[in-house]
């Protein structure tokens, strides 16, 4: 059996509705702008319990956008964890603002309250937590550790569509959740896009004119800004999808149950450890061996794909110039291996992945 990581064609559902849509918005010259992009907006603001959503090129965009709207003072701190895609940091460098990274907990990956504890210093004035693989960061005690003092949050829910903390979306605790929809994502569209979503009148209003040239019509530029729309077609695609995408959620979660059952008598590998209010989309389903690189080369051998989300920490690359060391995620990224999880896959392909987990472990 061949067992791909993804495969994102044959992952997309509806494929005649959208090939069709597609066709009618190219026959009626509807590429930038128009009904689909707003109705998205309003629809994935309604998904997430949002008052506000801006859709943008990508997620990069979406995260160094929010980041520009707060209009932090220059050398301000900013709290990143240590294991994220490098977007999260990147936001960061070019607003002349210092990052402080910040260690990651075992259980979930997502930023430790304990490590955040201690980074926070008078110069912090953003902390930006990451739903890392889907896991939503507790975001409950961040506020907690944060009450009365001026920090605000930016979540990065790029990779958390319908992840949820007590029933209640992520993105929506802090002051902007920004999301990608990156083909690989669990909510992807045919190309980049991204989107932020806020509660904030001020926030949201200056990304709807960043994201087109400072202006929210043509010529009423009221700052120099940037190009970052989300195209129609792509608005589009993603309407179709977020009508479906219960049933994606609902078939990511039985796959990851699948997993638990079949390899948590395995001592040798950690799974998540996720509390009862910690609603995951299942992004990712990352474990963690010390025998990572050998398990690896055995599921290749077996024609099973698996990933490396990531090899890297982030304080590990030298140009963030940040060289404390840290304590939980030292050398993680030799030790985390992500099991393809995607709708496509079948329970037998699941049941066959972790049937030679077993065999490895067992030799
Ligand atoms: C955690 C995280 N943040 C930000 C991004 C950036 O999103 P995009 O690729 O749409 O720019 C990604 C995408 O991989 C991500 O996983």
């Amino acid at each position: 059996m061949k067992i791909k990581f993804t495969d994102l064609y044959k992952l997309t559902p509806y494929k005649k509705k959208i090939k069709k849509k597609i066709n009618s918005l190219i026959e009626k010259n509807q590429f930038v702008g128009g009904e689909e992009v707003k109705k998205f907006e309003n629809e994935f603001a309604k998904f997430t319990g949002s008052k506000y959503c801006v859709s943008l090129g990508n997620g990069t965009d979406a995260l160094y956008l929010a980041v520009k709207s707060l209009n932090l003072k220059k050398g301000s701190e900013v709290i990143v964890p240590c294991n994220t895609w490098i977007s999260t940091a990147e936001s960061v460098v070019g607003e002349n603002l210092k990052i402080i990274f910040c260690d990651v907990n075992l259980d979930d990956y997502s930023i430790c309250t304990k490590d955040l504890k201690k980074k926070i210093s008078s110069k912090t004035k953003l902390i930006m937590p990451v739903h890392l693989y889907g896991n939503p960061a507790n975001l409950y005690e961040i506020k907690n550790i944060i009450k009365n003092k001026n920090i605000k949050i930016i979540e990065d829910c790029a990779q958390a569509h319908g992840s949820k903390i007590n029933s209640k979306h992520v993105g929506t605790f802090g002051d902007i959740g920004t999301f990608s929809f990156f083909p690989g994502k669990n909510l992807g569209c045919f190309g980049d896009g991204g989107a932020i979503v806020t509660n904030n009148k001020k926030y949201y209003e200056y990304v709807m004119r960043a994201r087109n040239h400072g202006a929210l019509k043509k010529y009423d530029h009221k700052f120099s800004a940037y190009n970052s729309r989300l195209d129609t077609i792509q608005a589009a695609i993603l309407r179709i999808k977020l009508k479906n995408y219960s049933r994606q959620l609902n078939r990511r979660r039985q796959i990851s149950n699948l997993y638990y059952k079949n390899l948590s008598n395995i001592q040798k590998i950690k799974l998540f450890n996720l509390k009862k209010n910690q609603f995951s989309c299942y992004h990712q389903f990352v474990i963690r061996t010390s025998q990572r690189n050998s398990l690896q080369k055995f599921l290749k051998k077996n024609n099973i794909s698996t990933m490396i989300h990531y090899p890297y920490m982030l304080n590990d690359l030298k140009f963030f110039k940040y060289n404390k060391k840290m304590k939980n995620s030292y050398k993680l990224g030799n030790k985390i291996l992500s099991l393809p999880i995607s709708e496509e896959h079948s329970n037998k392909e699941i049941n066959y992945i972790c049937e030679k987990i077993q065999i490895f472990f067992k030799n």
